[in-house]
Parts: structure tokens; sequence; C-alpha cells
């Protein structure tokens, strides 16, 4: 099949590998332990999987700063086992995606470490050193004010060379790669061929949007909430769409692979049709991902949702659809809730599967995995975020317990809680007695898979319905989309899918209340229902509902 064919017809299933199965006791995951699944993710109709990072890495944002990017991170196995896993998915039918972290690289890079140790390096300019500022008083500032996506200034001084910064959009051990010295570009390159070499199908770019930096002048202090300062020389910028059309042209499109895009900052849907023109295949947005009622909740708001959804579909023509990831929350008490979540659970795999553009699953979304119930205390959160946005919250008086909700949500640990794939102890994750890298989630031992398998009305269940649904009907894949916009229910979505004589209408009641059925779906005679999250069809909406028709 045609390789950009695979990507429209298929859903991806994303790994965070430390969190996925564990082989050899470490209370860590790893590559054997991928392996060892790769039968239950086939059972799951899954043909594309996407690795979060496996590279050599001091893990300081858990693989997201490389420090080798041609070699296997040892707590996740060797070289030998990364073949392996490349033999079994291959025998399987199953392509895999590598993440590509090229914003930055470690500072334990030889490129950095180089870069620091002798300023005539040619890696010097690999990275983005400037002199400061100096103050009044004649002490040095930063050279401009910048701040980082993981909050504080995003310029570190370089230890020994008084006056001189690099800048790091992320933590300050994961310095900027310069993306206008094409050195780093053929470097980059010559990784992408390097993997590809080895069979895998293409890449997850990383915070692909923010890799070009235009100019270094102060950004607007006003950025808004969650907005780091600067981001308006950095995202989306003309640079950044050439460079992405040079590794399609010299890498991607001659081995017949694909590039999914990670394309943070709020970029507006003219940003995204402008990825999509030769650079990449598909993209994530973030607008989903904020539509929350307010700051300090992580409660979705159903109306934003419908609305955002609504701006993307029509305006781009492939998306990257996901609610959950190794950075986003689960749905459950977030898009969902009270006693109808699990309805709410099914229903939105149903949104994720219908709406035009590639459907990305998180691993554990297909049983339903949960957030913890309540939040791990910050002693025990691994995630940089939760622990920055913990102790800003905490300098600004916040007291602990709130500063703890709110570091919650932006923080990312929930979610990497480990996979459960039994109810016994270890979970399937790991063995029995072995303490995981992330406590455990006490919800694993009521929604795993093992269970679920066993339950014809579970999450897990009505997954490979859904999955299956979208492999063998090409009208979810192909077929055009179009929204009622007369139902004034704003918190129902109702749309069709369109391929030749074949149209599907999909009715989704986002909210826990009951809803009505649209005016322009009632009024269709003779319609088949193909799916539903309940066990047959009522005159009315019920919470969280989901109906699948067949025109
Ligand atoms: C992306 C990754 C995230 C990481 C960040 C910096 O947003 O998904 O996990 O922390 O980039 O690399």
């Amino acid at each position: 099949m045609d390789t950009k064919e695979f990507l429209k017809e298929h859903a991806v299933y994303q790994i965070y590998p430390i969190s996925f199965c564990d082989s050899d006791g470490d209370g860590k995951g790893d590559l054997k332990g991928i392996v060892s699944k790769l039968d239950y993710i086939q059972s799951l109709g899954i043909r594309i999987i996407w690795l979060s990072p496996i590279y050599a890495s001091p893990m300081k944002d858990f693989g997201y700063d490389i420090s080798d990017y041609k070699s296997v991170n040892p707590l996740f196995g060797t070289m030998e086992d990364f073949d392996l896993l490349m033999e079994e998915t291959k025998k399987r039918g199953i392509r895999v995606v590598m993440d590509l972290v090229v914003n930055h690289t470690s500072d334990q890079h030889p490129w950095f470490r180089e870069a620091l140790k002798d300023k005539n390096s040619k890696y010097r300019d690999y990275y983005i050193f400037r002199e400061g500022k100096k103050d009044k008083k004649g002490r040095y500032l930063p050279p401009n004010n910048w701040t980082s996506n993981f909050t504080g200034p995003a310029w570190e001084e370089v230890e020994g060379e008084e006056g001189m910064f690099y800048l790091h959009i992320f933590t300050k051990q994961q310095p900027d790669l310069n993306w206008k010295n094409s050195a780093v570009l053929r470097e980059v390159e010559d990784i992408m061929r390097f993997w590809m070499d080895k069979g895998v199908y293409g890449f997850r770019c990383d915070v692909i949007s923010e890799i070009y930096k235009t100019t270094l002048e102060d950004g607007n202090p006003k950025a808004g909430i969650g907005r780091p300062i600067g981001m308006e020389h950095y995202l989306a910028q003309e640079g950044n769409h050439r460079i992405l059309k040079t590794l399609r042209k010299d890498v991607i499109d001659p081995r017949g692979g694909v590039l999914i895009g990670e394309c943070g900052g709020n970029i507006t849907p003219e940003d995204g049709r402008k990825f999509l023109d030769g650079e990449l295949d598909t993209f994530f947005e973030f607008d989903y991902a904020n539509c929350y009622k307010n700051v300090f909740s992580a409660d979705v708001s159903e109306k934003k949702l419908k609305k955002i959804l609504i701006r993307w579909q029509k305006e781009v023509d492939w998306n990257g659809n996901y609610l959950e990831n190794h950075d986003q929350r689960r749905v459950f008490g977030h898009y969902v809730r009270g006693k109808y979540a699990d309805y709410g659970a099914k229903m939105l795999l149903v949104l994720l599967y219908t709406l035009r553009g590639t459907p990305f699953i998180y691993m554990g979304q297909e049983y339903g995995a949960h957030n913890y119930p309540r939040p791990l205390k910050i002693r025990d959160c691994q995630d940089i975020v939760t622990q920055n946005v913990y102790r800003l919250a905490r300098s600004y008086h916040v007291p602990s317990f709130l500063a703890s909700k709110i570091a919650h949500k932006y923080g990312r640990d929930d979610e990497r809680a480990p996979m459960a794939f039994h109810s016994g102890p270890g979970y399937g994750f790991s063995a029995p007695g072995v303490t995981p890298w992330e406590p455990y989630n006490p919800y694993s031992s009521v929604y795993n898979a093992e269970k679920e398998e066993g339950d014809g009305d579970s999450i897990l269940s009505f997954f490979k319905k859904v999955n299956l649904l979208r492999e063998e009907n090409k009208v979810l894949s192909y077929g055009s989309i179009s929204f009622d916009e007369k139902d004034p229910q704003k918190d129902v979505l109702a749309y069709e899918r369109k391929l030749g004589d074949r149209t599907f209408v999909i009715v989704l009641n986002l909210s826990n209340k009951k809803r009505k059925i649209p005016e322009s779906v009632r009024k269709e005679k003779g319609k088949k229902l193909l799916l539903t999250n309940y066990k047959e069809a009522s005159s009315f909406l019920r919470p969280y509902e989901a109906l699948v028709f067949l025109k």
C-alpha cells in the first residue's frame, strides 16, 4: 500500500516506553517488554505504533533530551532489541514511527559538550550562544526576555564564561539547536537515514513548529497564560517551513516515509495548511488540549470543544486527532466525568475515529486508563513540569494543596502511570514486588486489558469495534466531512462523512446530560444504526451517547 495512504487508513498507537512493559524487573519499561506485548497490540487491530524516544538520554525530560541519536538507551535495551522489535512488528504487519527530537539535544550530547569545551569548535554554532546585556550595575542579564515553555528564563549562563548564555526553550538541560546552521540540517538528515535504513516508517517530530528562531529580539512581555515570552519569533516561521520541505525532499520522500508533527504554541489553521503542503503528513495542534473551562479547572468545556473541533475540521483537511498522550491527561475527570464516564470514554473513541484525519490513541486509552484518583504527593512526581509548576505556584505563596492541584493539571505524571495488562500484582507491567518508576494507579485493578478482554461491554471491546469500523469503511478515512451547524445544542455534535454513495451520520452527546437527537438526523428515514455505546438507540440522547448510522 502507498505509504501515505497507510497513515490515512490506520490509527496510530503511541507507546511511552518507560511505562509500557518492564521485562527485566528494574521498574522501567523496555524494548523487550514491548516485543512481549506485540500480540496484544495486534489483537487490538493496530497497524502503526509510535515510540516515544528510546535513544540514549540522561532522562531529565524522560528521553526528550537526547545525548546520542544513534544508540539505544541501555535502560530500554540494546540495538539488537530494537532490531528484534523491527523484525517482530514486520511479521505482524505493524509499522513503527520514531520520535525525532531536534529542537534541542541534551546538554550531555557530545556536540554540546564540545561547544562548551572549545569556543572555536564547529559545534559552538550548532547551538545558540549569545552575550547577555549588562544592567546599570554592570551585572549580566540574559540576551533577551524570552521565557521557557517549562517556566523561568529561556537562557542559561555558561559556567566559566561570564556573560555568555545559551538558549533553551525547554529545560536548561535541553539546549536549542541552531537551525540556521546548515550543518545541523545535515546531521539530522543523517540521523533520519540511519533509522529509516533500519526499516522505520517515519517520524513524529517533537515541537517541530518551534525549531527556527528568526530573530532573538525581545518578545511581547504580555504573552498570555501558558504561552512563553518570545514565541512570536520562532513559531511556525518561514525558515521552519523551508527546513521541513528539505527533510521531506532529501530523506522522507525518496524512502517512502511519513512525517507527523507536534505543532504546539497555538498555531492557526492557516499555519496548519502550510505544514501540510509538502511538509508534514499530519500534525497535532493544541487547541483541543487547551479547552478548559478556566485556568484553575481541569474540566473541559464541551461548548469550546465543539467549536474548536468544527473549526479545525473545516479549515484543515488532515488533522492528527488525539485527546490523550504522554503530555495530556487521561480523559477521565477531564473530558468526561461522573457515573456515565465510561460511556463518555467510548463516545470519545467514536469521535477520534470518525473525524477526518488520523486517530492517535495513547497506550491504555483502549481500556479506559484513568488519572490518579487524587494528586500524587509532589515528592513522588517524576515530571519536571509538575515540579516546576508547583514550585512556581508556591513562590507566589499559593497554599500547597492548591499548588499541587494546579501542578497536576499542567504536570504530566497522571498519564505516565504504568500500563495495566491484568489485575494481579505488577499488573503485567512488571514482576510482582518490583517498585515501578511512577506509582501504579489504583484504578488498574478495575480498568485493565485482561479483565476487559473477557467483557463484551467493556471499553476495550468497544475500542476494537470502533477501530475495525474505520479499517473496514474507507468513508471514515477518505470521506468528506460536514457538520450540522443549525442544531442549537452547544454540546451535541452531529456530522456526516461522505464518499461516493456511502454516507455515515455521526451523533455525539459531549455532555453527561440528556440531550435531543438533532432534527437533521431525526428526519433521515431508513438509516441503519452501525454502532452505539448504549445497548440500543432511543428517542433522545442519553449522557455521552454516541451513534453512528449508515444513511
Ligand atoms: C514535546 C514532548 C514533551 C517534551 C517537550 C520537549 O512537547 O511531547 O514530552 O517535554 O516536547 O521536548
